[in-house]
């Protein structure tokens, strides 16, 4: 059965991107079923360094379809942005190797407006969002109020109009928030350049999907955020509006389930959570100093979107086996083990403790969550730098037995462990 799917199984920022570049060179097809340009994927290659939010990690690979699903918000013009700016890097980028799904659905203007008056209405109660009106997008898709990719095939004129009556909609509650109101003409026809550039780009993706996975096509599916993000299983409200997780690979293209055979976790060997939300193993001080890195180096703990620092902590087992268990990882991948080397002992959640009762699960609501105190457990740390190891045996025994606890406490495999930001920095068993 030829679909992997590949998941944040933290609070997203879990190096899936370059994840997800590796298993392409094996693979047809990459397909990214949830989000948009929230999403930042940066990967290094031959000294470039590649920072993707809309387009999936498929694109630097020649032989690989790129596939935009229909669980995906799009903004088209930040997607012919980052389009331009990769041809202008040498990536070939056409209709032959990108499909976009008629059926994603169009961030506005007025979404990413609607963004930030409900964020500041929310004041220190803020959910942290990336501001990129993703939100208020998924928010008209429920609503049956959307307008879809598909809708930039019709007549010019008749996607103009839809446009502008939905920012004119929207102008209605920007007042309301005490907002200001957008022109709606200028900003619907901002799109209409996009929505011809992408034009010949947008098909039926699911479709295109069936046939190729008919001539067996083998298809890795990218996630965007993590887990503890999704709208149902993460701390609502201080999730994304999507489902970053396995059951919304399957919606967001349209593949049914039995055509997946890999469930691929990917989790830092450390914490990190940007925005606001509830997050029990946080740190502050020169442990979270370390693990964040100082921001001189793309991959130090700097939000890709929103160049925000990222809250740092020891790994939250506890949350990582909940990710497995809502997922059904059948393997989990570790990223940045090689940020840990130098610490004297590593701390490794495995059970909190609320109200003074101990708990091997998240709790059922968020006060809970904000009340858990961690139980960790101490593992021994080690010195050498890991950089160059590329085998199990070649790591620290410290480094193998903290996988280890961690694949025992999940009861999921670990068979790959990134310890170093190039391509060739995986140790695979
Ligand atoms: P939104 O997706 O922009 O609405 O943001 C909702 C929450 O998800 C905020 O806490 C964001 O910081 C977080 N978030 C969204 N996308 C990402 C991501 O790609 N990495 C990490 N956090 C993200």
């Amino acid at each position: 059965m030829p679909i992997s799917i590949i998941i944040g199984a933290q609070w997203g920022d879990e190096g899936k991107g370059r994840v997800v570049d590796w298993l392409a060179s094996s693979a047809d097809i990459v397909a990214r079923y949830a989000g948009g340009d929230n999403a930042g994927h940066t990967i290094a290659l031959d000294g470039e360094v590649y920072k993707l939010h809309l387009l999936p990690s498929g694109v630097l690979h020649d032989q690989v379809v790129s596939v935009m699903g229909n669980g995906m918000v799009i903004n088209p013009v930040n997607l012919v942005r980052e389009i331009k700016a990769l041809r202008n890097m040498g990536i070939a980028i056409s209709p032959r190797n990108l499909i976009i799904s008629s059926r994603a659905h169009i961030i506005t203007p007025a979404h990413i407006a609607l963004d930030s008056a409900k964020e500041s209405a929310l004041g220190a109660a803020k959910i942290g969002t990336t501001l990129r009106g993703i939100g208020p997008a998924y928010l008209d898709k429920s609503g049956r109020a959307g307008i879809r990719t598909g809708d930039m095939l019709l007549d010019v004129e008749v996607f103009a109009e839809r446009l502008i009556r939905a920012i004119e909609a929207a102008n209605a509650v920007l007042r309301q928030q005490g907002g200001e109101a957008l022109d709606a003409r200028a900003a619907a026809m901002s799109y209409l350049e996009a929505a011809e550039f992408l034009r010949g780009f947008i098909q039926d993706a699911s479709i295109y999907l069936h046939k190729a996975l008919n001539n067996g096509a083998r298809v890795v599916c990218e996630g965007a955020q993590g887990t503890l993000l999704d709208i149902d299983h993460g701390s609502y409200p201080f999730v994304t509006s999507s489902s970053p997780t396995a059951g919304g690979a399957l919606t967001g293209l349209g593949v049914g389930p039995l055509t997946v055979d890999r469930v691929l976790g990917v989790a830092k060997a450390f914490s990190t959570r940007v925005g606001g939300g509830p997050m029990p193993t946080e740190l502050a001080g020169e442990v979270a100093n370390r693990l964040r890195g100082s921001g001189d180096n793309f991959w130090d703990e700097f939000g890709t979107t929103t160049g925000r620092p990222r809250r740092c902590g020891w790994l939250d087992g506890v949350m990582l086996r909940y990710a497995t268990m809502i997922n059904g990882f059948s393997e989990l991948m570790l990223t940045k083990l090689d940020i840990l080397s130098g610490f004297d002992e590593l701390k490794l959640a495995t059970a909190y403790e609320i109200d003074g009762v101990r708990s091997e699960h998240p709790p059922v609501t968020n006060a809970q969550l904000e009340r858990a105190t961690a139980i960790y457990e101490t593992l021994p740390g080690w010195t050498e730098d890991i950089s160059s190891c590329r085998t199990f045996a070649a790591l620290p025994a410290a480094a193998r037995q903290y996988i280890q606890r961690i694949a025992a406490l999940c009861e999921a495999p670990i068979n790959m462990v990134s310890v170093g930001p190039e391509r060739d920095q995986l140790v695979r068993r």
